[in-house]
């Protein structure tokens, strides 16, 4: 039963791509990620080949495809993207893999979703540049090696939990996740984005937009630009006042939190007595996919500390009582 995803975690393609870092110095915050990963292009351009092979994960919107970008351009490679629910047979993996142009990177969005079939013939790929493929049937069949250009993967995921242990294993290039942004950063971002947008936005409003974003870039992104649309049709000049109007509009308190997210807190006080509540009890006395609970709405609330996680499930935690009674000693607005 699953409904449709929040406004605030898609973003039209177009907007996405507009506001999406062209080079490292634009791509802001992930230090030490972006450190190993530069280390890893270096080495591989100063070879003369190509890095090996990596993997993005982390919630939504932090940043995974941007950087598959990154890598591509300071490569100076073309870059082919899919997704793991894109690859569904063999043969679909076999003609993008034959058909890569020499030192391209491979980014497989949600790469946790490929099958474990699919997995298996990526193996060899991944290893040792090429593909084992069985031609014919029966006690006839046999198996031809196809040689591979040489290409990088990236893969990314916001569910590293799913992904097979061999299958990460064969990341040489490095794991790494990508976390939620400080609130400096996400003012930097906002900062950058309004400059691209050709908005006059004050400090006091980059201030309240990044306080209420999710600690996530895209959410920033597609805040400040509804904020926009608001001040626009309003014809009324950016102002903590006009963004505070917006977001009671959309739902959106102090925290960035959402009706969804208070209903979620909610359901965990009045239904569970605070837990511990299971997910899939959760979900099911909200209606919603257990999925979309535990990958969209829980790993805010947990980054808040508004809910913990232990090992009979959910737990309201004192900040998350305080918060629904209207307590929320963190709220700077
Ligand atoms: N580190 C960053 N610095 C600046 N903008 C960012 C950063 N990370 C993400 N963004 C912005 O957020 C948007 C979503 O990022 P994206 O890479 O698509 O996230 P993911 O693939 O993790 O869901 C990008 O288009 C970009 O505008
Ligand atoms: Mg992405």
């Amino acid at each position: 039963m699953s409904r449709a995803p929040s406004p605030l975690t898609s973003l039209p393609k177009s907007l996405d791509a507009a506001l999406r870092p062209g080079n490292w110095d634009e791509y802001v915050g992930q230090k030490q990620v972006k450190a190993n990963v530069r280390i890893s292009i270096d080495a591989a351009k100063k070879r003369g080949g190509m890095p090996e092979h990596i993997l993005f994960y982390g919630p939504p919107g932090v940043g995974k495809t941007t950087l598959a970008h990154l890598v591509a351009a300071t490569l100076d490679a073309p870059l082919k993207s899919t997704s793991g629910v894109a690859i569904e047979r063999a043969g679909d993996l076999a003609a993008i893999l034959t058909n890569l142009e020499p030192g391209t990177v491979l980014f497989i969005d949600e790469i946790h979703r490929l099958s474990r079939k699919i997995e298996e013939l990526l193996y060899p790929a991944l290893e040792s540049g090429h593909l084992d493929i069985v031609l014919g049937k029966g006690p006839s069949a046999r198996t031809v090696e196809l040689a591979l250009s040489p290409f990088t993967l990236i893969g990314a995921t916001t569910r590293v939990a799913e992904l097979s242990g061999p299958l990460r294993s064969r990341f040489g290039g490095g794991v790494f996740q990508l976390d939620f942004y400080n609130d400096d950063d996400l003012r930097d971002i906002i900062r950058r984005s309004a400059l691209l947008l050709d908005l006059k936005a004050p400090e006091n409003v980059i201030e309240r937009i990044a306080a209420r974003s999710r600690a996530t870039p895209r959410v920033a992104n597609a805040l400040l630009k509804r904020v926009r649309d608001f001040s626009e049709v309003h014809d009324r000049k950016l102002s903590p006042e006009l963004c505070d109007e917006a977001c009671e509009l959309f739902g959106i308190d102090a925290r960035g939190l959402t009706k969804d997210d208070r209903r979620y807190l909610e359901t965990l006080l009045k239904s569970f007595r605070g837990g511990p509540a299971g997910v899939r009890a959760i979900a099911s006395g909200l209606h919603e996919d257990p999925d979309t609970v535990e990958h969209v709405y829980e790993p805010y609330l947990l980054r808040l500390g508004f809910i913990e996680r232990s090992p009979r499930g959910r737990i309201l935690t004192l900040q998350g009582r305080s918060y629904l009674n209207g307590e929320d000693a963190g709220a700077m607005f």
